[in-house]
């Protein structure tokens, strides 16, 4: 008889994870598929996904690591502080990130047995569709068996999407993975997409010491931004940073040896190259559908690959249901966790829900970018009226004091019923300030309730509270 689970999720990410650990916690019995081990040492499957191996948490350190780096450089000497001799050893910092790393994945296995959660080894791929109960094939070297399980839920996740013809060997041309575990500090570095990762990852070994150049097929820069975020953006990443930015590229050959990387290209008429010792592609990502047993249980999969839900993650299949980077919406590691907490609690027969228009996003840059709803060119698209409000830091006490005062804060707010419909930071800390702005678009604020609500001072905080004083063109410190 085959083992029965009233829950199987498929993928150990922030998706699946969570939707595990929620449908637990609710009482049903609960197994995980993950088929990763990632850098495991031991060679064990590694709970976590792309985000705690090498997406979001390995990113982050970095980030962190390089930024006090770049500070130390070129920040301390206007606060009286001398630093000599300041250098990068890359073996310890990469170590650091392994470190947190090994912990938090480590961490999510205790989680599973904490809430008795069953972990399956392998690769999962549906086989049928017996007595109510999904068949769901679980293959690993070691072994194969089949589970059964009334409610399967799909987190299979994402991954990078590379370039016909350009094999990513992740030494010298390099995805995610590689780009954070180089052993060096690379002196050119290449990046084709000027996108998330991109400017992230490129910010961490421009820090560092690298020449990078970004090159991005779109004439816009950052155009899923607002468009004032996008510009202030710009400005700083390439004249104040010395990131090189080409945009409106085409790429025409990429061709990579042991010693390097040249890329031709196109920008209008002219033909150029560029040469570098390491190439990073980050032109998006693409889901994991692949061997997934679709086609056996008769799952719709889109033309983009990604598993077909309603605004509920449920596929058509009765107790099929999809979260995360696999199915339509932001690949986002909290997107993925609130969908699994909706489907576990559908499933258990509760309300769950997701609220799409409030999922901020946050770019980790220097300064960072993040953002929540409509942006400017979102809202004339869709002929809102609306009124901004607008405030820079520069103009904010303690950001003066941190001697950090690039960028602002706006707010966009319904010019008839004054209901905050977006909110744009480009700042130091912006991806804790949203958090405010999330909170207020949940609870349907209208910009004179954070007008009206006492933020301390002296915070980067207050730049929130004036710019929803700005709306009604009544700023007290600007
Ligand atoms: P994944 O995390 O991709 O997990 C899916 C898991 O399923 C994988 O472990 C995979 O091995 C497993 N799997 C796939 N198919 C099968 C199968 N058939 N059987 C068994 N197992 C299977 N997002 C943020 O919100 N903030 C950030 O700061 C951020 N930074 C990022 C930085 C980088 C460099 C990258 C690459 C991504 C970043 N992201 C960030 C995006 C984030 O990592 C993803 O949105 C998130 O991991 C998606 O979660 P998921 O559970 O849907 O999928
Ligand atoms: P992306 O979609 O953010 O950016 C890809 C960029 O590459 C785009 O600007 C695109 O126009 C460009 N591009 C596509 N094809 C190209 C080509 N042939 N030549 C040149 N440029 C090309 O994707 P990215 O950066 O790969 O990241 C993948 C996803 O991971 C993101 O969309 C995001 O969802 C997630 N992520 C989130 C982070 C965060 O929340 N802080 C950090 C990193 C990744």
């Amino acid at each position: 008889m085959n083992k029965q689970f009233d829950v199987v999720v498929v993928g150990g990410g922030p998706g699946g994870y969570v939707a595990a650990i929620r449908a637990a916690q609710l009482g049903l019995k609960t197994a995980c598929i993950e088929r990763e081990s990632y850098a495991d040492p031991k060679g064990e499957v590694r709970l976590g996904g792309t985000c705690l191996n090498v997406g979001c948490i390995p990113s982050k350190a970095l980030l962190q690591s390089s930024e006090l780096y770049d500070q130390a450089n070129h920040a301390f000497v206007m606060h009286g502080i001398g630093v000599e001799n300041v250098h990068v050893d890359v073996t310890t910092m990469v170590r650091r990130k392994d470190n947190i790393v090994n912990q938090l994945t480590a961490g999510i296995k205790s989680l599973f047995k904490k809430n008795k959660i069953t972990l399956l080894s392998g690769h999962g791929r549906f086989v049928g569709h017996e007595n109510d109960y999904w068949q769901v094939e679980v293959t690993s070297p070691a072994a194969s068996e089949i589970v059964a399980a009334k409610n399967v839920i799909i987190a299979t996740g994402s991954r990078p999407r590379h370039l016909e013809g350009v094999p990513v060997d992740n030494r010298i041309v390099c995805d995610n993975v590689g780009a954070l575990s180089f052993d060096s500090v690379p002196q050119r570095l290449g990046v084709i997409g000027a996108g998330v990762i991109g400017l992230e990852l490129g910010s961490v070994w421009k820090r560092l010491g690298a020449d990078v150049t970004i090159l991005e097929v779109l004439p816009d820069f950052l155009a899923v931004a607002d468009p004032a975020v996008a510009k202030e953006a710009w400005k700083v990443f390439t004249q104040k940073q010395g990131l090189k930015i080409h945009l409106d590229v085409r790429i025409d050959k990429i061709s990579a040896s042991d010693k390097g990387v040249k890329v031709e290209y196109q920008i209008g008429d002219t033909s150029q190259t560029l040469e570098c010792d390491r190439l990073i592609v980050s032109v998006g990502r693409v889901a994991n559908t692949d061997g997934l047993g679709a086609e056996a249980v008769g799952l719709p999969i889109d033309d983009r690959g990604r598993v077909v839900v309603d605004e509920h993650c449920q596929t058509s299949l009765p107790g099929i249901w999809a979260v995360g980077d696999v199915v339509r919406g932001a690949m986002l590691a909290h997107k993925g966790m609130e969908e699994g907490v909706m489907v576990a609690e559908l499933i258990a027969g509760q309300a769950g829900h997701v609220n799409y228009d409030a999922i901020p996003l946050v770019m980790y840059t220097h300064p960072e970018i993040a953002w929540v709803g409509k942006t400017e060119a979102e809202l004339k698209k869709l002929g809102i009226e609306y009124r901004v409000g607008q405030m820079p830091f520069l103009a904010n006490g303690r950001a003066l004091g941190q001697g950090d005062t690039t960028g602002f804060v706006k707010m966009l707010a319904d010019a008839r019923t004054d209901r905050v419909l977006g909110v744009h930071i480009i700042g130091n800390n912006a991806s804790e300030l949203i958090a405010e702005a999330v909170v207020a678009m949940e609870f349907s604020a209208s910009s004179e309730d954070i007008a009206r609500i006492c933020h301390a001072h002296p915070t980067l905080s207050e730049a929130m509270h004036e710019a929803a004083l700005a709306v009604d063109k009544r700023s007290l410190h600007f």
